[in-house]
Formats: C-alpha cells, sequence, structure tokens
C-alpha cells in the first residue's frame, strides 16, 4: 500500500493517518494459505459473513464501462473490504477536509472503506485486479452516488 495527497504526491499518508480518518488497512501474507487464517480472524472479529471474488482485467466484459462507473464518487451504507489478491489498483477516499487521499493497493492489501466515506476506485496502468469482497450483509448494498457527480 502506498498512499498520499492526490494533489500532493510527496506527501505520504501513512497507516495511521488513515486510521484517523476511519480507513483500516492490514498487510497480509499473498499466499492463500497464509492468509486464511488472518482474514478468518478479521471476519470473525468485524462480524463479515461472506465472501467473494471480483476480477478485473483485459477478458472482462466492457472493462471501460465498469471502469467508469467505479471512478464515479460516491459512497455506502456499509463497509467496503477489499483484500488484494492479485493485479494492483487505486482508491480514492475523501479526507475529512475533503481532499482526495489516494491509497494504490498491491497484492496483501486489506482495506476497508467505511460506510459513509465518499470514494471512488480506479485501475492503475497493469489494468487488472484480483479482490476478495468480504460483506456483512450484501442486501442493501449499493453505490449512492454523489449530488452533482
Ligand atoms: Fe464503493
Amino acid at each position: 500500500m502506498h498512499a498520499y495527497l492526490l494533489d500532493q504526491p510527496d506527501h505520504a499518508l501513512s497507516a495511521e493517518v488513515l486510521r484517523s480518518e476511519g480507513i483500516l488497512y492490514w498487510q497480509l501474507p499473498v499466499e492463500p494459505s497464509e492468509y486464511a487464517g488472518p482474514v478468518a480472524n478479521i471476519c470473525q472479529d468485524r462480524g463479515y459473513v461472506q465472501m467473494d471474488e471480483i476480477f478485473l482485467g483485459e477478458n472482462t466484459p466492457d472493462l471501460a464501462a465498469l471502469c467508469t462507473k467505479f471512478f464515479v464518487e460516491h459512497l455506502h451504507t456499509d463497509e467496503e473490504i477489499r483484500f488484494v489478491v492479485a493485479g494492483s489498483g487505486i482508491f480514492d477516499l475523501r479526507d475529512v477536509h475533503d481532499r482526495w487521499m489516494r491509497v494504490h493497493v498491491v497484492p496483501g492489501d486489506l482495506i476497508i472503506v467505511p460506510a459513509q466515506k465518499y470514494h471512488r476506485f480506479t485501475l492503475d496502468a497493469q489494468q487488472t485486479i484480483t479482490c476478495k469482497r468480504l460483506f456483512q450483509d450484501t442486501r442493501g448494498w449499493v453505490a449512492e452516488p454523489r449530488a452533482g457527480q
């Protein structure tokens, strides 16, 4: 994970700064046999009951349209939990001053975007990512675009 203010790329943001913004982060192993235990512990601690996997890459139908959709600023009424297992990507999240914080995630990164936090997602130059998605409850987990977006 590498995080920084989008308009000040030299201003790196630590996991502690992200935590102060309500964004939780873990660096986990990239081998399934090694991350299974820690992921299970996080699920148990935080009440995540469902997990699936999402892949974005050159073989994804309508990849450009999907990326356009994910890059619209939005929030959710539940947490958004992503564990990167391959590829890489970019989360932009609004800080308390409404500035963009850019978080570049790579395999082994588990990030929790808190409920009610405006954010957006895009691929980086690799143009592919595979993430585990964890859910407290998939019902009602919808994106709510920011007004005027
Ligand atoms: Fe989202």
